[in-house]
């Protein structure tokens, strides 16, 4: 065991000091067969909300997923202008008005949570787990920027000179532009709209064109919880136009955008490009997302961690684990398990009950997929059998593969296929050549070392570290969630500093 840690550069003496976890490490890894009971229908729906399961499939079989009709010019430009107008009364109304008008939204929201899975189901193509995980999230958006809200939004007196008295304040900044992504239709797209509403922004909202009608639901309920029509309009229509069209327009106040790198860059350079204000851009992207494992680490923690990062919502998370890095010594074991492991997924229907891993989004994605597995297959070491790809299910199996060094992952692979590096030697090298790779979402770390766990976390530039668990599911006002350099401009979801990214400040000095 000693002989191990000295192999990854550990000291004698941080060693001895280093409050170890010192349960034995198994010299065998255990069967495969073993990991059963481990093995979770998604959220553990069956274990932990059986009642539920009779109003999802009921909704379900009722739901029908209308169609949303796509904002032409003339509407966008009419609807910035309304947004411009609706702005002074909505952000001088009290905070706690609309504060109290998200935590409507958020009931409702709750009251709905069947026939909102459904249509999660059925427009997004999500197992009922992650449905179910989803409505919670965005409800949990909605009120803790609502309670965020009262906190900030309270001016603060300065101390200053005798005669003079110092405010600070924080004040809204206009029409805030709002583009989601598909894979969160309901949490991201709540929670960016809550966001900027709680703070007296006016919002015109562009939702994923792969998922407006779950968006329009959302709106609706805000609408219904006293939410005024102009202060929050849903356009929605393919990124190329309508989301060009809004992050063009001279009148918007801010822009926040949760998608890929490439179309933050763009959106960047057009707000750039255009003559007027310096509008803010947040931008929260995605993720080469690695794993170190050395070890000291526990096999059964790290198989169940990487199957829950990497398989999990089919692998389409921007928080999703993408290069797993495992220490030389225990490699061999690590993999056998999560090849046990990974077996016991089932892929399929995502209306099905038992389904862990469902499609993915759409034909473009599957063909994405496609073509990187074929040059995977031909280029490294399959650790999984390749199972049978359906594209007219846009079914994908669990995929891994054993490369020889971090370097050769590129890109964000936004699906079930993980990429496996063995490593040896020290330990902050390879948090190292994970850092070069540029991009700073989540990563995880698995030892039984303390001393060293907040050492590699210190030595990342990544903004959501985990260790010895998996590293999806940020939960709001626990985990804030976000990245940096190429995942995104910073903010953390879901955080006590978000809602300031959404304020104007004014100082007022009166001499008395
Ligand atoms: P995407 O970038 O293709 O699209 C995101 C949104 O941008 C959509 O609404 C789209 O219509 C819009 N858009 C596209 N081109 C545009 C343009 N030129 N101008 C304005 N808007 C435009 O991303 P996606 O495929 O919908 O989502 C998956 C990506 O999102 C992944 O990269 C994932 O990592 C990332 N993501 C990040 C987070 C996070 O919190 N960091 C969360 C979820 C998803
Ligand atoms: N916030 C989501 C997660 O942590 C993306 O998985």
């Amino acid at each position: 065991f000693v002989h191990q840690l000295n192999d990854e550069s550990i000291g004698m003496q941080e060693l001895l000091q280093s409050p170890l976890h010192l349960q034995p490490v198994p010299s065998q890894p255990l069967p495969p067969d073993l990991y059963g009971p481990l093995r979770r229908n998604s959220a553990g729906l069956d274990l932990a909300m059986p009642d539920l399961r009779a109003p999802l499939e009921q909704a379900a079989a009722q739901v029908t997923v209308p169609a949303v009709p796509e904002a032409d010019p003339a509407r966008i430009a009419e609807a910035v202008a309304r947004s411009r107008t609706a702005c002074p009364g909505w952000s001088r109304a009290p905070v706690e008005q609309r504060a109290g008008m998200l935590r409507r939204a958020a009931d409702a929201m709750e009251e709905r949570m069947a026939p909102l899975c459904a249509l999660l189901v059925k427009e997004a193509a999500k197992t009922w787990g992650d449905c179910v995980a989803e409505v919670r999230e965005a409800v949990d958006f909605l009120r803790y920027y609502a309670g965020e809200a009262e906190r900030i939004l309270q001016p603060v007196t300065l101390p200053g000179p005798t005669g003079e008295s110092n405010t600070l304040r924080l004040t809204a900044r206009g029409p805030w532009v709002c583009i989601s992504p598909w894979n969160f239709p309901l949490a991201i797209f709540t929670g960016q709209v809550a966001a900027a509403l709680a703070t007296g922004n006016t919002v015109l909202a562009k939702p994923a064109e792969q998922t407006p009608a779950i968006a329009l639901e959302a709106v609706k309920l805000l609408h219904a919880a006293g939410v005024p029509p102009d202060v929050l309009q849903l356009l929605h229509g393919p990124g190329e136009t309508v989301g060009a069209a809004l992050v063009a327009d001279p009148r918007i106040a801010g822009v926040v955008f949760t998608g890929s790198t490439q179309v933050a860059k763009i959106i960047q350079r057009a707000l750039a490009a255009k003559d007027g204000p310096i509008v803010p851009l947040i931008a929260e992207t995605g993720g080469i997302n690695a794993m170190l494992v050395d070890s000291t680490a526990l096999p059964e923690q790290v198989a169940d961690a990487v199957v829950q990062s990497a398989f999990r919502s089919a692998g389409q998370r921007c928080s999703a684990l993408r290069l797993l890095c495992v220490h030389e010594a225990i490699a061999d074991g690590v993999i056998a398990m999560i090849q046990g492991a990974a077996r016991e997924l089932v892929t399929g229907d995502p209306a099905q009950w038992a389904t862990d891993v469902g499609p993915v989004i759409d034909d473009e994605a599957f063909e994405g997929l496609q073509k990187h597995l074929r040059r995977l297959h031909a280029e490294a070491r399959p650790l999984l059998p390749p199972g049978e790809a359906a594209p007219a299910s846009r079914l994908i199996p669990p995929q891994a593969f054993e490369l020889s060094d971090i370097a050769e992952v590129k890109q964000e692979i936004f699906g079930p296929v993980l990429h496996v590096v063995r490593w040896r030697g020290d330990p902050l090298q390879v948090i190292e050549a994970i850092n070069v790779l540029g991009y700073g979402l989540t990563l995880g770390i698995q030892t039984r070392i303390d001393s060293r766990s907040l050492a590699l976390a210190d030595s990342a530039h990544i903004g959501n570290v985990y260790v010895n668990r998996n590293m999806i599911g940020a939960v709001v006002g626990v985990q804030p969630f976000g990245g940096e350099g190429l995942s995104g401009t910073g903010p953390k979801a879901g955080g006590p500093h978000y809602l300031y990214r959404f304020c104007a400040e004014q100082t007022v000095t009166i001499n008395t």
